[in-house]
């Protein structure tokens, strides 16, 4: 009965969120990216990478918008089946998009939807201690969640732009509170977006769960980045905490797999990529 989650006929099993815990716990990097479609799905996933993750920035980078606020859950959960069909080893995570999780019921009702319809083991969601109870209500429920803080793209116009957050020493103290209030809530993983260094080695430190860093700096317990940047198909200006891995590569599997040995090996990132 149980074979299937954990064998689907691979020589190593597939990763699941007591897997990432020990990895957190032994101090092995976590590697991450972003996927959208089978076919990058089935290269992600044959490049080593232990999570993937579909994210709404597929707004930006599949759809064209310049944010990710007209992702809808309908999008995600098409691009999740696609990302599932193509998937063996990684842990696979939908984005809760804008707006589809102001309420505990209504968040319930769209997690279940991107697990069940969208094939997701694990949803995403932006906020911090606004979504303590929307937290505790999912894990009450067994969802697994991955509560993303720091640079919240789903709140640009509130924000006035895509900014580092947590400079400021308080900003970085209300952080982490944030944080542990979302792990205490039920948080199985913490995602810090565009932090300084000393604040993503602050909160990696003082969380039990795994934290995942997109320009959080190198002292988190895995790194994440939107696919397309890193195989330099992202056109004009790219965040300074992306490094182009496409660059000297022959095909996108052997910069995939670039990727994920620079993230085993804390080659990526680099001082060039990082906030202070
Ligand atoms: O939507 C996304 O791709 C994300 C990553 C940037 C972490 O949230």
């Amino acid at each position: 009965m149980y074979t299937q989650l954990e064998q689907r006929g691979m020589p190593e099993p597939p990763v699941n969120i007591s897997t990432l815990q020990k990895m957190k716990q032994r101090g092995e990097p976590i590697a991450c990216l972003t996927a959208y479609d089978a076919s990058y799905a089935v290269l992600v996933d044959a490049a080593g990478a232990d999570l993937v993750l579909v994210g709404d920035s597929l707004g930006m980078v599949i759809q064209g918008h310049d944010t990710t606020v007209p992702v809808t859950v309908d999008d995600i959960i098409y691009h999740c089946r696609t990302v599932a069909r193509g998937v063996r080893r990684a842990f696979l995570v939908a984005d809760m998009p804008f707006m589809s999780y102001t309420e505990p019921g209504m968040a319930l009702d769209n997690a279940v939807r991107l697990m069940q319809e969208g094939g997701a083991m694990m949803v995403k969601l932006e906020g911090g201690d606004d979504q303590v109870e929307i937290v505790a209500h999912l894990a009450r429920h067994d969802i697994p969640v991955c509560a993303h803080l720091g640079l919240k793209p789903q709140s640009v116009h509130k924000i006035g732009g895509f900014k580092v957050q947590g400079r400021e020493p308080d900003k970085a103290k209300a952080m982490l509170q944030s944080a542990q209030r979302l792990q205490d809530a039920g948080a199985d993983i913490v995602l810090l977006e565009c932090v300084p260094n000393e604040a993503g080695k602050m909160i990696t430190e003082a969380l039990q769960v795994p934290v995942i860093g997109i320009g959080a700096g190198p002292y988190v317990d895995g790194q994440i980045l939107v696919l397309y940047d890193i195989l330099d198909i992202t056109q004009g200006r790219t965040p300074k905490f992306v490094r182009n891995f496409q660059a000297g590569c022959d095909s996108p599997l052997l910069a995939v797999q670039s990727y994920v040995r620079a993230v085993k090996e804390g080659d990526y990132p680099a001082p060039e990529h990082c906030f202070s």
